[in-house]
């Protein structure tokens, strides 16, 4: 069986002036859990925020913190993203797996994410470890660009060793893509651009979550 279906509005397309306020507007509209982009301008080609912002957030979420971490350095700062308030958090398999184990002991549910560019057969060796795949959709550092949708046969593979865990899908996630990633497995679903650049967010998020439920029926 497929996890159930959940919507995680990235924060990085919200309006950093007026977090709080967007924060509770996007859980008002549907949000499942919130997933907030961390880049560390070295592993990606970008700078985003760090534990400070990741821990008022939780001051004002009512919604579990999905955190993605874009570092080159993991272990040493997972522990700090958890203790401020991350509830799933996520590191690549690019940078340092090991940091799975790190977050789990510190008291999260480990993620790990995988580029379009990698090949998924060495996360089998790792699927005990991971309570979480967030499998990238674009080449991470941006918000706003197009769906790669090569990557969905990863997804496919994950589910056919029986993983039953979540598969986020990271990346270009709209309505008009959102069912092709339900159809391969995926049943986490971060959606930035097309959320928060809606005039309806409300809307938006049913319209995926609608759209998602309808194809992961049919695949199971
Ligand atoms: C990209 C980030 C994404 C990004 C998605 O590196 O990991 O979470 O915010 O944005 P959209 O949904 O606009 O592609
Ligand atoms: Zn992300």
């Amino acid at each position: 069986m497929t996890p159930p279906v959940k919507i995680a509005p990235s924060l990085l397309s919200a309006d950093f002036v007026n977090l709080a306020r967007d924060v509770a507007a996007v859980e008002r509209a549907g949000a499942d859990w919130l997933h907030v982009d961390v880049m560390d301008g070295h592993f990606v080609p970008n700078l985003t925020l760090g534990p400070p912002i990741v821990k008022a957030l939780h001051k004002v979420a009512t919604k579990p913190l999905d955190v993605h971490i874009m570092v080159s350095n993991p272990v040493e700062f997972a522990e700090r993203y958890v203790k401020a308030g991350a509830h799933v958090l996520t590191c690549h398999l690019e940078t340092e797996p090991e940091a799975l184990g790190v977050i789990r002991k510190a008291g999260a549910r480990a993620g790990l994410a995988v580029n379009p560019e990698t090949d998924i057969a060495p996360v089998r060796d790792l699927i005990d470890e991971l309570d979480m795949l967030l499998v990238m959709s674009v080449h991470p550092g941006f918000g706003g660009q197009s769906f790669m949708p090569e990557v969905l046969s990863k997804i496919e593979t994950v589910r056919s060793w029986g993983f039953e865990g979540d598969i986020e899908i990271d990346g270009g996630i709209a309505p008009a893509t959102v069912g092709d990633a339900a159809a391969a497995g995926a049943n986490v679903f971060v959606a930035g651009s097309a959320v928060f650049g809606s005039d309806d967010w409300a809307a938006t998020i049913a319209t995926l979550r609608e759209t998602a439920e309808a194809k992961l029926a049919v695949r199971s």
